[in-house]
């Protein structure tokens, strides 16, 4: 008999029709909309497996419903969203997607300082609403990338694909991260310092960090001051990492330059967010694996982790903690 599972969104036809081949697949059909959280506790009742993403929330009390859960596969390579550690205790195994999204969320973190730095959206938008009158010598001027100084927060292979990058536009690299990568300094020359360093010497700062709670607002107030009045801040990683007030407030009263979000700490953000009544702040919908094919595998390592565990193999990608 095929094994139970659950699938929370809307994936690839493609992938839907290999996971049939191989178990009892029920799917959350709505395009836009994720599953509501009460269906989601009724539907993981009585299954074997969960595919599910970012957008739901699985944590104690939605695992104690499950009364035969083996395994959550979640398509994301962060897990924050799923209480890993209680999973564990019940025996439940949990796997992401590590790999497969690094190049294409450097892409988009890299495409966000430079429309950042540029004002692409606002530039594009001072067109379209017919403010160009004429060519103007310091008409929406940005901040340089060549030669300037980027601090990489989290060294992780996201982390060292956007170095990379950074290495080839001519910046200068510095880092902060759990450990010294001593290879990454030796091909990129980057170089290792403490946060503080980093935040008052870098004209870009990255965020590239996993969630934790002990990562909660490591940039707040404090940070921000620390940061040189010409400096731009990006996140890509979770909006969580970021005191929101805060970086409103330093934005406002021009302590920083500008900051380019693709991660809020609620998603969606509130239309209502001061964050989004400010011109010198880009921001987009989460969209840093968003690639066609990045997309594609990331489903696929998903349907396989469940396929193969489900059918008494070792998963692919468990996620350790
Ligand atoms: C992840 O994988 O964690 C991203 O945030 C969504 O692709």
């Amino acid at each position: 008999m095929k094994r139970k599972i659950y699938v929370t969104r809307k994936i690839p036809a493609s992938i839907y029709d290999q996971l049939v081949q191989h178990l009892d697949v029920k799917m959350w059909e709505e395009e836009d909309i994720p599953v509501p959280r009460e269906v989601l506790l009724k539907e993981i009742k009585d299954v074997d497996g969960l595919f599910c993403t970012i957008t739901e929330t699985i944590d104690e009390k939605m695992i104690s419903h499950a009364e035969n859960l083996k395994i959550i596969s979640n398509m994301a390579v962060g897990f924050n969203h799923i209480d890993v550690k209680f999973a564990n205790k019940k025996g439940i195994v949990v796997t992401n997607t590590p790999g497969v999204l690094t190049e294409t969320t450097a892409d988009l973190t890299f495409a966000l300082l430079m429309a950042t730095a540029r004002r692409v959206v606002e530039a594009s938008n001072y067109l379209r609403n017919g403010e160009w009158k004429s060519w103007s010598p310091m008409q929406l001027i940005g901040k340089d990338i060549y030669g300037a100084t980027i601090g990489i927060i989290g060294m992780g292979r996201i982390g060292q694909a956007l170095a990379r990058r950074a290495k080839g536009f001519g910046m200068k690299i510095l880092y902060y991260n759990r450990s010294r990568k001593l290879e990454i300094e030796k091909e990129l020359g980057a170089e290792y310092c403490d946060l503080d360093t980093l935040l008052e010497t870098s004209d870009y700062v990255s965020i590239l960090i996993p969630y934790s709670p002990g990562v909660k607002y490591l940039i707040g107030n404090k940070e921000l001051q620390r940061m040189k009045k010409t400096a731009i801040l990006i996140n890509t990683a979770r909006g969580g990492i970021i005191d929101e007030q805060a970086l409103y407030n330093a934005l406002k009263n021009k302590e920083i330059w500008a900051a380019g979000l693709d991660v809020f700490e609620k998603e969606p953000i509130d239309l209502d967010s001061p964050l989004l009544t400010l011109p010198n702040v880009v921001t987009l919908p989460h969209i840093g694996s968003a690639s066609e094919a990045t997309r594609i595998k990331m489903a696929e390592i998903t349907a396989d982790n469940l396929i193969q565990f489900l059918e008494g193999g070792d998963p692919l990608t468990p996620v350790i903690i």
